[in-house]
């Protein structure tokens, strides 16, 4: 990255926020920390400000995105909330979980922003920064990972600017995301049945992947660090820049004692390292598929494809 940035980046304190609420409130885009990765936010309920994530990310106007609220009680004027939606929400909002809901005729937003579906993806997120946030705008958030689109998310305001600087109007600074791997999505469906559409930081455990269904912007080729990746490696090649995990020791490690939470909020960091490295090609430590050890493979894959 260049020393100069053109997008300014603030201290999330309470002034930074107030100040990223009016940018947000006359239809701006503020990168903003969440626990899982930084977001693109801008206001659900505006076509214009939804248009400009798309148009930001470079984003295809197929791939809808989840509205960020601060719980139950605001989700349930965008969605209808069965039992099963209400009892997970219960369970783990705030959180890095988004649920898939039928949408309701009454939402009034952007139409955008549910790529046309008739469902919705709706997060009340758990970080401090953007519940204040969604607390002074009292507009739900609209808010994808915020980075460009198929790059690698972003866990830190460098690696937002690292591909969105001046073609956004802020970044909120909350530090380094904890979670570092975006929320678990599932699927509630009419007859109360619960599908994992994207693995993330809560393992619901009981669903599998059922019928092959998919977040749409799930797509094979995503999170690329713009050079190769080789999966599963117990060493490096000469050439290659090794991303290492408990006993297989790289240039970086996820985890050198092996804890996959450690791994999941470092994972995307390390990436970008590799991507900024000299050598022209990534090997990735074999990490183990449990917990959140799915999403981290699952990211893997994808940053691989
Ligand atoms: O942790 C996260 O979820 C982060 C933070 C910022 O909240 N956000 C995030 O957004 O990861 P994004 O846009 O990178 O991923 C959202 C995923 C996409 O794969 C999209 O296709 C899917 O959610 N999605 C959104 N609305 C959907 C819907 N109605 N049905 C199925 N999938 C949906
Ligand atoms: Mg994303």
């Amino acid at each position: 990255m260049s020393g100069k940035n053109v997008t300014e980046v603030v201290l999330a304190d309470a002034a930074g926020i107030a100040r990223a609420a009016r940018i947000l409130e006359s239809g701006g885009l503020v990168a903003v920390p969440t626990e899982t990765v930084y977001g693109l936010a801008a206001r659900a309920d505006s076509a214009e400000a939804v248009a400009r994530i798309y148009a930001a990310k470079g984003r295809p106007d197929f791939n809808p995105l989840i509205v960020h609220v601060r719980g139950v009680e605001q989700a349930e004027r965008y969605a209808e909330f069965s039992p099963e939606a209400r009892a997970l929400a219960a369970a783990h909002w705030p959180g890095p979980l988004t649920l898939v809901l039928p949408r309701r005729a009454d939402a009034g937003l952007a139409g955008a922003v549910t790529a046309g579906l008739p469902t919705i993806a709706l997060r009340a997120p758990a970080h401090p920064v953007m519940q204040a946030l969604l607390e002074r705008c009292g507009f739900p958030l609209a808010a994808p990972s915020a980075n460009r689109s198929g790059f690698i998310s972003p866990t830190t305001p460098a690696h937002v600017l690292a591909s969105l600087d001046a073609r956004i109007d802020m970044v909120l600074d909350g530090g380094a995301t904890s979670a570092g791997v975006e929320s678990t999505i599932v699927a509630v469906r009419a007859d109360g049945s619960v599908e994992e559409l994207r693995p993330g930081p809560i393992a619901l455990g009981t669903q599998g992947r059922g019928g092959g269904i998919e977040a749409p912007g799930q797509l094979a080729s995503h999170y690329a660090p713009g050079k190769p990746v080789r999966l599963n490696a117990e060493w490096a090649e000469p050439d290659e820049f090794l991303i290492g995990f408990g006993a297989v020791e790289g240039d970086i490690t996820l985890s050198v004692s092996g804890n996959l939470d450690e791994a999941a909020a470092r994972l995307y960091a390390a990436l970008h390292e590799g991507a900024r490295a000299a050598a022209p090609r990534i090997a990735v430590a074999p990490v183990p598929e449990v917990g959140v050890g799915r999403a981290i493979n699952d990211r893997l894959r994808r940053a691989a494809a």
